[in-house]
């Protein structure tokens, strides 16, 4: 993929392109596309689908992301504006979503994610000592992908023998290229596999309340009305997607960039209490998640106009590379004084599993250094990333 985009014309007076978010690229290139996007437009319109907008301009972004009033949730998919389907609580706006995070607030608050610390670190650590015997290994299978989404189940209560088959979701749904799922059956085979495992684990709790986050929120009331089976569904749905590859992803992030930084490594080896900040600046320079919402009304946004009822793609990364925002924006500064990116989103959506993902994330860099510090990229790799949230597809690293 060249950094460059096809035009397509103009749409209201600003440039279109054929812009598909879904494709992937060598490792990086999405990063650079937004990069030379961000320098050049101050928005733009991709003729993919129905067609949507794409702001380009950092602030914008984020003041759109704050604005629920006029930039719903009811779709966050740019390629499908009326969804049939209902990711809780991604896809409600306030007043009820709010009533959604005061509820999960407790599972995901700073003090019951510092409870959790003890196991997220055990988990870690006996996975890397696995690994170290060994003189090398593909990293996102063998560690980054099993770690978090293991600490993600028992959360859930899901039974932790069923790991393999979730991560064979995962990779169905989130990984495929166009070329390995063309017309898109077995990422909607996939699906329809974790619906119906939902369905079932939601249906044993129905019976038999256990001592889990499932059982506990199924007891739940929303405006005064039991929440039922379908939107139990939508929740679990929505937790899947949200809690299960981000972490891995950045985790993947993580350890490629101290492999292609030795320097910066040798640093966080000497000296690990650089590593917060090192995952703080790792979060904001690779940022994955490219949120979307839908307009409410006719609404002009980072010099894009857009009508009620559009599509609006809002890329965190711009904001989070922004040089007016940072100096060397692009470079992770282990030294680096305020951060403050919005990696985790920002506005009623923010991320809910902020606090969870900063611990898993630091562990898992603490814990591997402590055992691997010295280790490479293992030569003859062609290193990829996936579209739609931008994670690298494999990587093997030695040691
Ligand atoms: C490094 C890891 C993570 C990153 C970068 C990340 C990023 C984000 C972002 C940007 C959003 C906002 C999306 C939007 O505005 O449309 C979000 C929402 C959310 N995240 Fe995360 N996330 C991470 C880990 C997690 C984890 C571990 C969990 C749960 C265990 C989680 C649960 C959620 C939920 C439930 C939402 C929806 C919140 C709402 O709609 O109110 N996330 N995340």
């Amino acid at each position: 993929m060249s950094t460059t985009l096809e035009p397509d014309g103009t749409h209201e007076g600003l440039p279109a392109y054929r812009f598909d978010n879904r494709l992937g690229g060598p490792v990086l290139s999405h990063h650079e596309r937004w990069d030379e996007m961000a320098g050049t437009h101050g928005g733009f319109r991709s003729t993919v689908a129905r067609g949507f907008w794409v702001v380009t301009d950092g602030p914008a972004v984020q003041e759109a992301l704050q604005d629920w009033r006029t930039f719903s949730s009811t779709s966050v998919t740019v390629l499908e504006p009326d969804p049939k389907f209902l990711w809780i609580p991604e896809m409600l706006d306030p007043p009820t979503h709010s009533v959604w995070r005061r509820l999960l607030g407790r599972f995901f608050s700073p003090g019951a994610v510092a409870a959790r610390e003890p196991e997220v670190r055990q988990v870690a650590g006996e996975m890397i000592d696995e690994l170290r015997t060994r003189d090398g290994a593909e990293v996102l299978d063998e560690f980054a992908r099993c770690f978090p989404t293991l600490i993600f189940m028992r959360l859930m209560g899901l039974p932790e023998e069923d790991l393999g088959t979730f991560l064979a979701w995962t990779h169905e749904l989130l990984h495929l290229s166009h070329r390995e799922d063309p017309d898109g059956a077995r990422q909607l085979t996939a699906m329809a596999e974790v619906s119906a495992y939902f369905e079932e684990q939601i249906a044993l709790r129905r019976k038999a309340p256990r001592d889990d986050l499932l059982s506990t929120a199924m007891a739940w009331t929303i405006d005064g009305e039991p929440i039922d089976d379908r939107d139990m569904l939508g929740f679990c749905v929505l937790m899947f997607q949200a809690g299960f590859d981000t972490v891995p992803i950045s985790v993947g992030w993580a350890l490629y960039h101290f492999a292609a930084h030795p320097e910066q490594r040798a640093e966080i080896v000497a000296d690990p209490s650089l590593i917060a900040t090192g995952v703080e600046e790792i979060l904001r320079v690779y940022s994955p998640v490219v949120p979307a919402r839908k307009a409410t009304r006719d609404v002009e946004i980072g010099g894009c106009p857009v009508k009620a009822g559009e599509m609006v793609m809002l890329p965190i990364v711009v904001a989070n590379r922004d040089p007016e925002r940072y100096d060397n924006p692009l470079e992770v500064d282990l030294h680096r004084k305020a951060t403050n990116h919005i990696a985790f989103g920002s506005g009623p959506h923010r991320c809910l599993g902020s606090h969870l993902a900063r611990l898993e994330l630091n562990v898992a860099v603490e814990e591997w250094h402590r055992r691997i510090p010295h280790y490479r990229i293992a030569e003859g790799q062609e290193l990829w990333q996936h579209g739609n949230m931008y994670g690298i597809k494999s990587l093997r690293l030695e040691w």
